[in-house]
């Protein structure tokens, strides 16, 4: 897993990583919702797209973002600071997805060049392997919302966990 931002080594405590995912790369929303767009499946782009962790990263280009920017006396336009970026997008090397993308599916689910094959996704045991993030309950999906949505985001307010997780949720419907 890429330790380029805070967020993961914050949330350490909250993931099961596994050995493989040292290695994994990011592959972006387009290669993980080639299986998870049908109604089937539960629409896991459609509700991504929906919600605002698709414009995350636009966000930091509107003058809002200059002006917080600026207030806090950032070098680089917010879009190009880590300081902004690590809440706002996933950033890598040289094969990380694109930052455009914002919070995508592997901002939470981890890089997915690992367990991204059907064989593997297939079993959870075998995803998990390969570096998907699994979450032992609700409370370790709290902490992980928390690891952005927290007082260190200039604009935060508050956070509560049980709308917000509804407003996003996007399970696969019961057979
Ligand atoms: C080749 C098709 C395919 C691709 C690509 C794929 N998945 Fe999956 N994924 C599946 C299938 C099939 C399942 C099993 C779903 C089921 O129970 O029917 C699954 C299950 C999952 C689960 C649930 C795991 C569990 O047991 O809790 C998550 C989370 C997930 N995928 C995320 C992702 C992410 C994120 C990506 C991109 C990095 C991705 N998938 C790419 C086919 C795919
Ligand atoms: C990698 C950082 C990150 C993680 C992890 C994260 N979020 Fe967010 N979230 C953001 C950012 C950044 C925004 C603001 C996007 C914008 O407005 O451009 C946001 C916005 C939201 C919004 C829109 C409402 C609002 O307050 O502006 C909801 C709802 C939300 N997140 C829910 C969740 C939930 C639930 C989780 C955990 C399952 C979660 N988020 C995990 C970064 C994150
Ligand atoms: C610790 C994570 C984190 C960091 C760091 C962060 N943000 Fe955010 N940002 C969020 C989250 C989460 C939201 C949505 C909820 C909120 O406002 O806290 C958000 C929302 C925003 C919004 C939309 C607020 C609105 O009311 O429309 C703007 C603009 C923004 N961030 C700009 C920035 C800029 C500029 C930086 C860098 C100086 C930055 N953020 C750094 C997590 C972060
Ligand atoms: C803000 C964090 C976040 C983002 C972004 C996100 N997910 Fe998830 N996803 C979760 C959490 C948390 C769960 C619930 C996991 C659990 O209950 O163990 C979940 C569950 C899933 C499941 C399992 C559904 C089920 O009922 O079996 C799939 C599949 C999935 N996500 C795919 C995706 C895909 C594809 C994307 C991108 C289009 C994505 N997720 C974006 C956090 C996120």
């Amino acid at each position: 897993m890429k330790r380029t931002f805070g967020l993961l080594a914050l949330a350490a405590a909250v993931f099961v990583p596994s050995d493989a995912s040292a290695q994994n790369t990011y592959i972006g929303v387009k290669a993980c919702t080639m299986c998870h767009k049908s109604e089937k499946q539960g629409q896991q782009l459609a509700i991504w797209e929906k919600s605002k962790h698709a414009s995350a990263y636009n966000t930091l280009t509107t003058a809002k973002s200059a002006e917080i920017a600026k207030a806090k006396g950032l070098t680089k336009p917010a879009a190009e600071s880590p300081e902004c970026l690590e809440c706002h997008a996933i950033k890598g090397g040289p094969n990380a997805a694109d930052i455009k993308q914002g919070v995508q599916c592997e901002s939470c689910h981890g890089a997915g060049s690992g367990y991204k094959a059907m064989a593997t996704m297939k079993s959870r045991e075998l995803s998990q392997k390969g570096g998907m993030v699994v979450y032992a309950d609700k409370a370790a999906i709290e902490a992980q919302c928390k690891s952005c949505h927290n007082a260190k985001s200039p604009t935060f307010k508050a956070f509560n966990f049980e709308e917000a997780w509804k407003s996003i949720a996007h399970p696969k419907p019961a057979a």
